[in-house]
């Protein structure tokens, strides 16, 4: 059997920062993103009788299956009751070196395409679940629009997964994407926020504010109030990454080009545009801003030194099947 899908990156709003399970990948609090347009995994699991490993092939090159690739597929054949191997093709739409998360989209497609290529109709919050246990950020993505990963407190993760908070079509909110010159990331995300949680003296900071911003983040989506939106999307980015700074040894993903844009979108605002920075853990800026800001901060970011791309992106879909061949 074989099934293909497609999902796209999200964008965290409220950032998830800090497991509470590392092997099931469950969080220490609620996060909240945006799945951006425009970005694409596309993912094809073929289920093999003939195979005698799990196979894994990455925008056309072969590649050895990580533990949690592994690990997901393991989790679909437990679901469906079978021992077949799985040969996995997926491609990026967008360069997966460029740190533009693509381990939410790649999970989100991989966990749709897996389920649906093992014979099995998993619903939303199912397919959430899945896609969890290979990053914790794919869990969102399931998910067109604005959605919300619940933390759960179950031990065995049956009540972590996300629920949508409003469809792309909710708000036509601009995002630009200023990709900065920079070179491969030394922390991973996961590394990242596990020693956050085990050194950083701002953890328990952190801890203490997510839940308003959390409050204030769906309160701004269902207003559609881009001022309120920005200001704790930027205002929880920038702790997130104060939070990772302060652990042992201190974690930075930020390069020169990242502070070029902070400056310049704070100069633009400043000046009366509506502009609002956030960064996953990586260099690159997310800049969520209206219509009308759109074509000036395009040319404002294009001109800085450090930037080599900007991309324009905005709500996107959510994971989406589109072709499933059976035996
Ligand atoms: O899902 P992961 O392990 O790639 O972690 C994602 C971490 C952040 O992007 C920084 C925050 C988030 O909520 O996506």
């Amino acid at each position: 059997m074989r099934a293909t899908a497609v999902a796209n990156p999200n964008l965290a709003l409220v950032k998830y920062w800090g497991k509470r399970d590392e092997k099931l990948i469950l969080p220490q609090h609620g996060s909240i993103s945006l799945t951006l347009q425009g970005l694409e995994t596309r993912t094809t699991v073929t289920f093999d009788q003939t195979l005698d490993h799990d196979d894994l092939c990455v925008n056309g090159e072969p590649a050895r299956p990580t533990g949690r690739v592994l690990g997901l597929l393991d989790g679909v054949r437990a679901l469906a009751g079978s021992a077949c191997r799985a040969r996995v093709e997926s491609e990026n739409s967008f360069p997966t070196a460029a740190g533009l998360a693509s381990s939410a989209s790649g999970f989100a497609a991989l966990a749709l395409a897996a389920s649906r290529a093992a014979g099995l109709t998993l619903d939303r919050p199912g397919l959430s679940r899945l896609a969890r246990q290979g990053s914790g950020s794919a869990c969102r993505s399931i998910y067109g629009g604005f959605a919300e990963w619940l933390p759960g407190s179950r031990p065995d993760g049956s009540d972590s997964f996300a629920e949508p908070l409003a469809p792309e079509e909710h708000w036509d909110l601009p995002v630009l994407i200023a990709l900065v010159r920079s070179g491969a990331k030394e922390v991973s995300s996961s590394q990242g926020m596990a020693r956050s949680v085990a050194t950083s003296p701002f953890y328990p900071a952190w801890r203490r504010q997510v839940d308003q911003d959390l409050d204030l983040v769906r309160r701004a989506i269902a207003e559609r109030d881009l001022n309120l939106l920005g200001r704790v999307a930027e205002e929880n980015a920038m702790r997130m990454h104060a939070v990772a700074m302060a652990a042992e040894p201190p974690i930075l993903y930020w390069s020169p080009g990242t502070i070029q844009v902070l400056e310049k979108v704070r100069a633009l605002r400043l000046a009366g545009l509506a502009a609002y920075p956030s960064m996953d853990a990586g260099p690159h800026v997310h800049v969520l801003t209206s219509r009308d800001s759109v074509a000036a901060l395009r040319v404002e970011l294009l001109a800085l030194g450090e930037v080599s791309e900007v991309r324009l992106s905005g709500p996107g879909p959510g994971a989406r099947l589109l072709d499933v061949a059976g035996p």
